[in-house]
């Protein structure tokens, strides 16, 4: 599926595939405080962030990736950046950073719970992954509320240099939506 024209609406926000108009924001925006507990480390030069959204429409393009920005529906600034990625693969993985000005009015929690429900209605899947810092208590509250187990736990270190213990949530697929597409 040719993820890279999307536009999912939600109560406060646009999730729109990622473009390069995009690339000042995203430099601006990833620093190092946002990647505290994730294992990419934020860009040096300008050139890097643009790469990694050429990368990113690719991959959209390709089928393999839903790389999306997220947006405030009422002024359209940007609010960060999420994804559901390897969705070539029957265990899609979930990514989400929202820049620091906008923490506290639960918008990663709004963006994830949308894009498991773009996911339940679009991907034939066994469980999508959240694996996530232990200490990230912000981050970890979103696969609980979506009734994500963890199912595996390990130690990596960042692209930072910074070891990180990951707690690896599984979230599976829906019910109703099972069944729906059984019927299809
Ligand atoms: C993870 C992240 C997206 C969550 O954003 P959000 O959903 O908008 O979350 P909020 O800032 O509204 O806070 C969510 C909850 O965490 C709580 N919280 C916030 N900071 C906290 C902290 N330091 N310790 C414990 N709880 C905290 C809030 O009170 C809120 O609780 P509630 O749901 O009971 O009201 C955001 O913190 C972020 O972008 N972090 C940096 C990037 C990152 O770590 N991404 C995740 C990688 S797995």
């Amino acid at each position: 599926m040719d993820t890279s024209n999307l536009t999912i609406e939600t109560n406060n926000l646009y999730l729109k595939s990622i473009k390069e108009e995009y690339k000042n924001d995203i430099f601006r925006e990833f620093t190092a405080e946002i990647t505290t507990h994730m294992f990419p480390k934020p860009a040096k030069k300008i050139e890097e962030t643009i790469e990694f959204i050429k990368t990113s429409i690719k991959e959209n393009k390709e089928g393999s990736n839903f790389q999306i920005v997220i947006l405030n529906k009422q002024n359209g600034d940007f609010i960060g950046c999420g994804g559901v990625h390897h969705i070539d693969r029957k265990t899609p993985e979930l990514g989400i950073w929202i820049k620091k000005s906008a923490h506290g009015n639960a918008y990663g929690k709004e963006t994830i719970t949308a894009l498991k429900k773009w996911t339940d209605e679009n991907l034939d899947y066994d469980y999508l992954l959240y694996p996530v810092a232990a200490d990230n208590y912000p981050s970890r509250k979103i696969p609980e509320l979506l009734g994500g187990k963890i199912a595996r736990e390990y130690d990596i270190t960042n692209m930072s240099g910074k070891k990180l213990h990951i707690l690896e949530y599984r979230i599976y697929p829906t019910d109703n939506y099972v069944e729906n597409k059984k019927n299809i």
